[in-house]
C-alpha cells in the first residue's frame, strides 16, 4: 500500500494506524534516506503505543528503550551485525516490545527472519510517499 502524506502530522497519523497491525515482538525496518521521516514515523508508533516520553533520535545511543514497549534503533553508525550483537542490541529483537529500526541495512546480517518493512520516500519538502 502507498500513502502520500503532506505534513509531519499526517505521517504520525499513518504510523498510528499502521501500529494497529503490529503484534508484540514485531521488528519493523524503516527504510529511507536521511530526512525522509523515519524518526517521525517512530514517533507515531510510540504515540499509538501510549508512550508519552519524547522520542528522540537514538543516533549516539543506537537504541532507546521506552519501557520495554518500544525499542527504537538508529543503526546509522554501526557497520555490521556483529557490532550490533557485541553491543547486546540484537537481544531486544526477541522480546515482547516492538522494535523499530532506522538504517537496518547496516546490521542486515543480524536481523531476524521475520521483519516488516516500511519505506519512506521524500517527494518534496513537505511531501512523503510511505510504502507499507
Ligand atoms: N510529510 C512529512 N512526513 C514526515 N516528515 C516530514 C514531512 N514533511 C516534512 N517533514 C520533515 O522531514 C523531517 C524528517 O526528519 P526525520 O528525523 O524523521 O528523518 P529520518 O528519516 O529519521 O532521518 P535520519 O536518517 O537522519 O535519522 C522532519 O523535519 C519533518 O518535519
Ligand atoms: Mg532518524
Amino acid at each position: 500500500m502507498e500513502i502520500i502524506t503532506k505534513s509531519f502530522e499526517e505521517t504520525i497519523q499513518v504510523a498510528m494506524e499502521y501500529t494497529k497491525t503490529l503484534s508484540q515482538g514485531d521488528v519493523v525496518i524503516l527504510d529511507g534516506d536521511m530526512g525522509a521521516g523515519k524518526t517521525v514515523f517512530a514517533k507515531g508508533v510510540a504515540r499509538a503505543l501510549g508512550i508519552t516520553d519524547e522520542i528522540t533520535s537514538p543516533t549516539y545511543a543506537y537504541m532507546n528503550d521506552y519501557d520495554g514497549k518500544l525499542y527504537h534503533y538508529d543503526c546509522y553508525r554501526l557497520s555490521s551485525g556483529e557490532d550490533a550483537e557485541a553491543l547486546g542490541l540484537t537481544d531486544y529483537f526477541y522480546m515482547r516490545g516492538i522494535c523499530v529500526i532506522e538504517w537496518a541495512q547496516n546490521i542486515a546480517d543480524a536481523l531476524p527472519r521475520n521483519i516488516k518493512r516500511v519505506k519512506i520516500e521524500k517527494i518534496d519538502e513537505g511531501t512523503r510517499k510511505i510504502i507499507l
